[in-house]
């Protein structure tokens, strides 16, 4: 009788597939190529992604607004997966985790590929049975809207919140988890179109925004409201800022408005007297591994329901920028690196 022995190599995996920003310039200039493996190194991980949102901030990146970026550069600025090596016990292979923030994708490769390597201070262990594909929208758009609307506005159940930019996956969420902690909502869109969407999602009110809603705003509320997230920025900040009441709150979170500057700005005149004028450009220090956990929970239970509008693949991440240069999308974009 014939022996047969069997030989089963594995492979060991040395390339990756990534979608890479080329060189500044329209969507296309998002590739998709294999290239080497990141090796492992002290105070690092590497993560197999499983799943990334897509952020205005990658746009801006790729269309060269971000000058200390050099590129080619694998971009992306968050993603979920698992631990594929590490070298630190707190963070043993296969563990479920995100990373967010702290350059990532932006002086070293980011989430829109396969593998990353990332530095351990920016990733956060959970546990979850969510899709990956849920998942993916939630580090970046959960530390943002929480770090605006806790950390800076200091929300308080009864209060009135205008939401600038309403239609944003930043500003859908900020709605929602508003609404749950008491809070009366005002979100603004340009686009009539959007008023029974921005209503279905949880708004009590929703003004159509040309620019100016003071008036409006103000026949509906005459003292103003209490906080107002302002999405749109500077395009839109001085009409903002109009709309808060004595001692309200104004936090600049989003620039969608395209403008990065405020050209001749007063404050004497420009913030009314008493109105509080602040910022949120969170970061990962801004999240918590428990905080993350909480808000996967409170998903995972119903509670919460991120507005995903679409879930891509890796080679579609050039499609999800054109949609997000295009203003199409309604919620969170997803991108997951094996289909679901
Ligand atoms: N500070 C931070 O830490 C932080 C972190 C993440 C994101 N952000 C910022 O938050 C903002 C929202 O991000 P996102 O990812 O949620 O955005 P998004 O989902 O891509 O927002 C899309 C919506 O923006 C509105 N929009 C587009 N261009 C506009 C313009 N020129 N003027 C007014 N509205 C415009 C459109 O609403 P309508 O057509 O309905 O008007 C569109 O539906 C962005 O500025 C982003 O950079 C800040």
């Amino acid at each position: 009788m014939n022996e047969f022995v069997v030989l089963f190599v594995v492979k060991k995996k040395t390339v990756l597939r990534a979608a890479i920003t080329t060189r500044v310039g329209d969507p296309s200039v998002i590739e998709v190529k294999e290239v080497p493996l990141p090796q492992l190194k002290p105070g690092w991980v590497r993560i197999k992604v499983r799943a990334f949102g897509i952020n205005r901030s990658e746009m801006y990146t790729r269309q060269g607004h971000s000058p200390g970026v050099q590129f080619p550069r694998i971009q992306g600025i968050e993603c979920v997966g698992i631990i594929d090596a590490s070298t630190n016990d707190l963070y043993p292979k296969g563990q479920q985790v995100a990373a967010i923030m702290g350059e990532m994708g932006r002086s070293y490769d980011g989430g829109y590929a396969e593998y990353c390597l990332v530095p351990e201070h920016i990733v956060f262990p959970f546990t979850s049975a969510l899709p990956w594909s849920t998942l993916g929208a939630i580090p970046e758009m959960f530390q943002t809207v929480s770090g605006s609307l806790h950390q800076a506005l200091d929300i308080q159940p009864g209060e009135t919140l205008l939401i600038r930019g309403g239609t944003s996956s930043i500003g859908l969420l900020s709605a929602q988890l508003a609404k749950s902690e008491g809070l009366q909502v005002i979100s603004t869109t340009r686009n009539p179109n959007k008023r029974a969407f921005l209503l279905d999602q949880g708004a009590d009110e929703v003004i159509i925004d040309e620019g100016k809603i003071e008036e409006e705003l103000r026949s509906l509320y005459p003292e103003g409201v209490n906080k107002v997230l302002e999405l749109v920025g500077t395009t839109t900040l001085r009409d903002s800022l109009k709309c808060a009441e004595n001692q309200g709150v104004v936090c600049m979170t989003g620039i969608l408005g395209d403008s990065w500057t405020l050209d001749n700005f007063s404050p004497m005149y420009d913030i009314p007297s008493t109105v509080r004028l602040t910022s949120y450009a969170g970061d990962s220090t801004n999240l918590s591994a428990e905080h993350l956990q909480a808000f996967i929970d409170e998903v995972e239970k119903g509670n919460v329901h991120p507005q995903i509008d679409s879930v891509l693949e890796l080679d579609q991440v050039s499609l999800a920028h054109e949609r997000m240069e295009k203003s199409l999308a309604k919620g969170k974009m997803v991108v997951v690196t094996s289909p679901v």
